[in-house]
């Protein structure tokens, strides 16, 4: 890189320098009628070519050097190993009826890292919905990525209809988990492209069906190019309630037998977050569902709400009985109502 720094201004001053020397004794030697203006202004021309390939070879070899240097970064990624692998003897999985369950559950990141979860004890039938509140930082999300086995329990088993997550093919089971992660991915691609991520055999009329229940299909069409709009790098060109959108239709695509729904901490704007509400209403119906609330008015309806705090699970029933017991969840939800 520090190469080209000096590499083209050098070529550039050189290229100015050879016209100077021209012009200096070209024009000295039309002066003393050795040659003449024509053969100068030829010869002028013949320099600013020569110089100008060379040029454009240098700009090209600082092109060359980025791509080289983005080419490696590749290369690493692709070398890097899984934290979570399937074991040699992993186990077909069948079609889930939706039952997970947390049997004493202790999690860190990384082994020199503190417990993020500690001793988690839960159990969501197929079908309910269960709501995941706390504060930031309590280990809400890091419980939705011990489902989908993003990572591997420290302590504890995650278990779905009763089998261990560590012993199935990941494939099997991340095919019947879908997720809509707090910041929602985008990849570049158009947006068709991006709901159609785990359904790749989807047809154009299947794709536009799910984000009109995910209630993106009215924004989607309001860009000029609908459907084919490319997303831009960090899906600069969609705000974050619209990239849950998108996220939410890729989820209803997919029509997986568990839902993990990892609601935006950024700010949605107010009309963006009730079409959200409204399309997870769609998204939650016949499958085991897992919310994770910074609204609390999202989950009223859940059928059992956990507050997580400090990685443990600190008061768990429904609404109204959690306001009865008058503790962390009946605090957060006056704090938020007063709001
Ligand atoms: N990939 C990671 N590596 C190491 N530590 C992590 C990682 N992800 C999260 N943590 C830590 O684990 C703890 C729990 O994080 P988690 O993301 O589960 O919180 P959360 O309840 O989802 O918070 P929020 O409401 O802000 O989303 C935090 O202390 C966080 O710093
Ligand atoms: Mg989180």
């Amino acid at each position: 890189m520090s190469l080209s720094f000096v590499f083209l201004p050098a070529i550039e001053v050189l290229g100015i320098l050879a016209t100077a020397i021209v012009l200096w004794f070209g024009g000295r030697a039309v002066g003393s009628g050795a040659v003449t203006l024509g053969v100068l202004v030829a010869f002028l021309s013949y320099v600013t070519r020569f110089f100008d390939p060379v040029q454009e070879l240098s700009r090209m070899f600082t092109t060359l050097q980025t791509a080289m240097a983005g080419g490696e970064q590749v290369v690493n990624l692709l070398d890097t190993v899984p934290a979570v692998l399937d074991r040699p003897n992993a186990l077909e999985l069948p079609e889930i009826v939706g039952r997970v369950t947390f049997d004493q559950v202790s999690f860190r990141y990384r082994p020199e890292l503190p417990d993020v979860l500690r001793n988690v004890c839960l159990e969501i039938q197929p079908g309910q919905t269960v709501a995941l509140v706390g504060p930031t930082g309590a280990g809400k999300t890091s419980i939705g990525n011990l489902i989908a086995r993003f990572y591997d329990v420290t302590e504890g088993t995650v278990l779905i209809d009763g089998i261990d997550v560590r012993t199935v093919k990941q494939r099997q089971l991340h095919q019947q988990i879908g997720l809509v992660p707090q910041d929602a991915f985008l990849f570049s691609g158009t947006i068709a492209d991006n709901i159609r991520f785990g359904r790749p055999d989807a047809t154009d009329d299947e794709v536009a069906h799910a984000a009109k229940l995910a209630n993106a299909h009215d924004f989607i069409m309001a860009k000029p190019d609908g459907y084919a709009t490319r997303v831009q790098e960090g899906a600069s060109n969609l705000s974050v309630g619209q990239r849950q959108l998108v996220c939410i239709a890729r989820a209803i695509l997919t029509d997986p037998r568990i839902l993990i729904m990892d609601e935006a901490t950024s700010n949605v704007d107010s009309l963006t977050e009730s079409l959200i509400q409204d399309a997870l209403r769609t998204l939650l119906q016949a499958r085991t569902a897992v919310v994770i609330a910074h609204r609390l008015s999202t989950i009223r309806n859940a059928d059992l709400i956990c507050v997580v705090q400090d990685g443990q699970i600190v008061e768990q029933d429904k609404h109204a009985e959690l306001l009865a017991l008058n503790g962390i969840y009946a605090a957060l939800y006056q704090r938020q109502f007063a709001e």
